[in-house]
């Protein structure tokens, strides 16, 4: 998949828990938050430590990106603040308007604004690398294996010198899809992803 379907995809699974959260009460409202942080958190991680450094340098998407950064930090302290009750009262039901707002926000600007342009300066290869590389980050995030970055700019750093290097990602890939694969999310993303990519140019 590539990265803005990736996104999307997330994009949509979190509005839909938004929608049960609406409707939940009492103790279901605080298990169907903690789905929704579970997704916001893994989501932001795998967008600051690897599609957030490629949009950083070039200008048509820097702005945007730092702004992303920055949307990023207020979701997670509010998810924090809201991860800390018990109940559910007044406060927290403002504070989790406040969340899905700002959550909405960010994802129009993205769908809106940061995709459009990110897809004028990164090559179709890139997106592909990207999307297979959140994925790879996702997996390895939930099997609780990733060591979590200290500093998402120091992470993000890192990942933009791999980055300049996609087509060494692509290469790395074509390898692993040819490859006797099992049946693992992680090959047949990469299957589906290597098949794009040597099918043709144009997505
Ligand atoms: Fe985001």
């Amino acid at each position: 998949m590539d990265a803005f379907n990736l996104l999307k995809a997330d994009h949509r699974k979190v509005e839909e828990l938004f929608q049960q959260l609406e409707s939940a009460t009492g103790k279901k409202k605080l298990d169907v938050f903690a789905q929704i942080k579970t997704e916001l958190d893994l989501h932001a991680h795998i967008e600051e430590k690897v599609f957030y450094p490629a949009l950083e340098k070039p200008s048509e998407t820097h702005d945007l990106t730092m702004e992303a950064y920055e949307e990023h930090e207020q979701v997670k302290t509010l998810l924090r603040q809201l991860a800390r009750a018990r109940t559910v009262n007044d406060e927290w039901e403002a504070k989790a308007k406040v969340l899905q707002e700002n959550v909405e926000h960010h994802v129009e600007e993205e769908e809106n604004e940061l995709f459009p342009k990110a897809g004028d300066v990164l090559e179709d290869e890139e997106i592909e690398a990207l999307g297979m590389r959140m994925e790879e980050e996702k997996t390895r995030k939930q099997r609780g294996s990733s060591k979590s970055s200290k500093s998402s700019k120091k992470a993000a750093g890192k990942a933009a010198n791999k980055t300049a290097g996609t087509k060494k990602a692509a290469a790395k890939a074509a390898k692993r899809v040819s490859r006797p694969s099992g049946s693992t999310t992680k090959k047949s993303g990469s299957k589906k992803s290597g098949k794009k990519r040597s099918g043709a140019k144009k997505r």
